[in-house]
């Protein structure tokens, strides 16, 4: 397993459609590891392949992979997910590796049903709520080319984006 890099905003292949997988093989298995592994390490609890350059519809998560978290670890794959149902509404505090240090409240589904397939390929089909639920939302969105900060009402968006254009000058 491999740490990889994680692309910063304004990366444009942050912006990119990701495609869906076709090939279940060790390679796809392979870079799932490694998704999870580099999430682990940077310590976020979800990460999409586009974030490492990837443009595939991959994406890992683990609710509880903060090491302050005293559930043992639970990695969950979704290959190709789609959103097949939502419902309520909830605002939850995100972050993202690839929006360092930036954490704001975002609008989404309470409740969302998912069909995906597995890191095998076989149909999966999941029912998740609250942190859970946002969590997907927010990776699938990577696979959209969308970052959480478009989620974000216009005024602050604006604010956010100036406030990281001037980071990334100073980095
Ligand atoms: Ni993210």
């Amino acid at each position: 397993m491999s740490v990889l890099p994680v692309l910063q905003f304004p990366h444009p292949l942050l912006r990119r459609k990701s495609r869906p997988v076709e090939d279940f093989g060790e390679e796809l298995a392979a870079l799932a590891d490694d998704l999870l592994e580099t999430m682990y390490v940077k310590g976020g609890i979800g990460l999409a392949a586009p974030q490492v350059g990837q443009l595939k519809q991959l994406v890992v998560v683990d609710l509880h992979a903060s090491e302050e978290d005293e559930q043992p670890r639970a990695p969950r794959v979704y290959v190709n997910p789609a959103i097949v149902d939502r419902s309520g509404e909830t605002l939850i505090e995100e972050g993202c590796l690839s929006v360092p240090e930036f954490t704001a409240e975002v609008k989404r589904a309470r409740r969302i049903v998912i069909q995906f397939r597995n890191v095998k390929g076989e149909p999966e089909e999941e029912a998740l709520e609250d942190l859970a639920a946002a969590c997907l939302q927010h990776e699938l969105d990577h696979l959209l080319g969308k970052l959480f900060l478009e989620r974000l009402p216009p005024l602050k968006r604006q604010m956010v984006k100036k406030r990281l254009a001037k980071l990334a000058q100073s980095a």
